[in-house]
């Protein structure tokens, strides 16, 4: 969900709608507004779009300079119009946003029934406006009010609220992210700085336990016992232009070619192309002393990230497995000190990713947070950081932070490689050397890329199967998650091995076979693929031009000559075309696919 929320001179509802717009991707099925009317408080909210929430308040006066707004994906309760937020006490003297899970809202909301509180939604957010208002009845004052009810919640939230007859905003956040705008004569409350990029690029990150009274003069911050924090602002480098589609039809199609310059920020600074060296000065010398294994712990497309970087630190010499994050605490590896814990996350912010992480953290293993996002909960929460540089990812199907953190993780693979054993069996000469030239060789891809044509080509299918193998593998995973989740076809990854173990049985004329070529066992996973065309199956070969696979196969998508460890992710984003085209042409809306978010906060 997205929280937006503002104070000003200035009008708030178009300030409020912007930021609903560029939050849309933290979800999308219903949307809302509570604006300061001058005698009360306006509530306009409903179920679907921003565009449709736009449409209803159209005409609407709604005119004041203190407001929320809030984009719900649904946790509790489903997508109505009485479900989506901003919540009030009824009276409308209090209206509120929240992100996040009240735990324990069951016994509060029966508590509140009891009381003669009357509630209108399934939500556990409603609460909420209902505690501020019971403690407004027992006659403490605005401020008071809040602080005591978020006091009362347990479990998780960003919440943001405002009262009837005052140009005040007061938020607080425990475990879900709230980011604090500041422009001259204007404050800006969000769940994530694009929110407001528009505006303002001085931010304030709150950390957990913060309350914030904002007024359109200053700002305060303290904890929950009122007790005053210091909490410096920071400018943020995002260009606003970025977070607009600009010439493309769509946010992934602008963020696959945005890849070039994503990979160059997240590489640049970071190896020594003179020397062949990686260099990675951030981490302190002695970061990884004493490190005997590494566990990599994500979710979705940074799972495959992590699976990617798990293998290069084998590569590398290093014992490391990748784990699901939701798994983590029910199928726990033995942890120590001499563990180094990585949680790959684009977001920084996703509930099962921070749930391992601070398992980890309290098993007392040496963390580290990989993320795009400064200031996100991962980054606090782990000993260590490396941030991916990749810029804000709009599009629901994560791409340049998909090929950011593999790139990343590659680098880490070498750098703790270097550190904790003597031997280096990878070359890094040629990584280096594969690193310095993968923005442009990218670039050249991208532009002479043939996936538009093989999507064409097997539009309609019944099934797209992907196969890989070593740093081929979690490049087949990826290809097949990217597919699915934008086409809502079928598709699945395998080792390229394992297709002979069963999912052999599924090959049919009407299933074509994607084989990724990263230059290792080439020969048997073609021969993999060939098993598979046996049975009918059209092979599309992604490999470089003069493989022996590109006679053998159907059609072919091209990628470079390049060190082992980069070749997959060439594969990848020729797979990351292909699924984007073939969504095109099912007119799938691409940026939001039905059902997902692009940060899920919630287990
Ligand atoms: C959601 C998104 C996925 C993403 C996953 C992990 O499910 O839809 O695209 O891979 O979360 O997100 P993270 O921010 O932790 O990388």
């Amino acid at each position: 969900c997205g929280i937006i929320g503002h104070v000003g001179d200035g009008d708030a509802l178009e300030t409020l709608l912007t930021g609903l717009e560029n939050l849309e991707y933290r979800g999308y099925d219903s949307a809302g507004v509570a604006v300061q009317n001058g005698s009360g408080i306006d509530v306009q909210k409903r179920s679907g779009k921003v565009d449709d929430l736009k449409a209803s308040i159209d005409g609407v006066s709604l005119d004041g300079a203190v407001g929320i707004g809030h984009t719900r994906w649904s946790t509790h309760g489903p997508p109505t119009d009485e479900n989506a937020h901003p919540h009030t006490d009824g009276t409308e003297d209090v209206a509120v946003v929240h992100n996040g899970i009240i735990e324990n809202y069951a016994e509060l909301k029966a508590s509140l029934q009891e009381q003669g509180y009357e509630f209108t939604s399934d939500t556990d957010t409603e609460v909420i406006p209902h505690l501020i208002q019971s403690h407004l009845d027992a006659g403490l004052s605005n401020e008071t009010a809040f602080r005591r009810a978020v006091d009362e919640l347990e479990g998780s939230y960003a919440v943001t609220a405002m009262f009837s007859g005052e140009h005040v905003l007061y938020a607080a956040r425990k475990g879900s992210p709230l980011v604090v705008g500041v422009r001259d004569d204007q404050f800006f409350l969000a769940s994530d700085v694009p929110a407001f990029l528009e505006y303002t690029d001085t931010v304030v990150f709150l950390e957990d336990g913060d309350v914030v009274v904002v007024d359109k003069e200053e700002i305060e911050f303290t904890d929950l016992d009122g007790n005053p924090l210091v909490r410096e602002p920071e400018t943020v480098e995002w260009d606003p232009e970025q977070t607009g589609k600009g010439e493309y039809d769509h946010f992934m199609l602008k963020e696959i070619h945005e890849q070039p310059v994503s990979l160059a920020q997240t590489i640049e600074g970071r190896t020594d192309p003179e020397n062949g060296r990686i260099t990675l000065d951030e981490l302190d010398p002695g970061v990884f002393d004493g490190i005997e294994s590494v566990q990599l712990i994500a979710c979705g497309t940074s799972y495959h990230a992590a699976l990617y970087g798990s293998l290069a630190l084998n590569r590398a010499g290093v014992r490391a497995r990748a784990l699901l994050a939701n798994e983590y605490s029910v199928a726990t590896p033995p942890i120590d000190e001499e563990t180094l814990v990585i949680a790959v996350s684009q977001s920084g912010e996703t509930a099962d990713t921070l749930n391992a992480l601070r398992l980890a953290n309290a098993e007392g293993a040496k963390t580290l947070a990989l993320t795009n996002v400064v200031g996100s909960t991962a980054a606090r929460v782990a000993d260590e950081t490396l941030f991916i540089r990749a810029g804000p990812e709009i599009g629901v199907a994560a791409t340049k932070t998909f090929s950011s953190q593999a790139v990343m993780l590659a680098l880490l693979a070498h750098r703790i490689g270097a550190d904790v054993c003597d031997t280096r069996p990878t070359d890094p000469d040629s990584l280096v050397f594969g690193l310095d030239r993968m923005p442009d060789a990218i670039d050249d891809l991208i532009t002479s890329s043939d996936a538009e044509s093989i999507a064409r080509q097997y539009d309609g299918s019944q099934s797209y199967f992907f196969i890989g193998r070593g740093l081929g593998f979690p490049v087949a995973l990826e290809g097949a998650l990217k597919f699915k989740e934008i086409t809502y076809n079928h598709a699945e990854g395998f080792a390229s091995g394992e297709l002979k173990h069963g999912p052999l049985a599924l090959v049919t004329p009407d299933t074509p076979l994607f084989a990724v070529f990263t230059g290792v066992e080439d020969e048997k996973t073609l021969k993999n693929a060939e098993e598979a065309q046996t049975r009918g199956a059209p092979i599309v070969a992604v490999c470089p031009a003069g493989h022996r696979a590109v006679d053998i196969a159907d059609a072919h998508l091209e990628i470079p000559e390049t060190d082992p460890t980069l070749a997959g992710l060439f594969a990848n984003v020729q797979l990351q075309l292909v699924s984007y085209h073939a969504a095109r042409l099912l007119d799938r809306p691409i940026d939001k696919p039905r059902n997902l978010a692009k940060s899920v906060t919630v287990e």
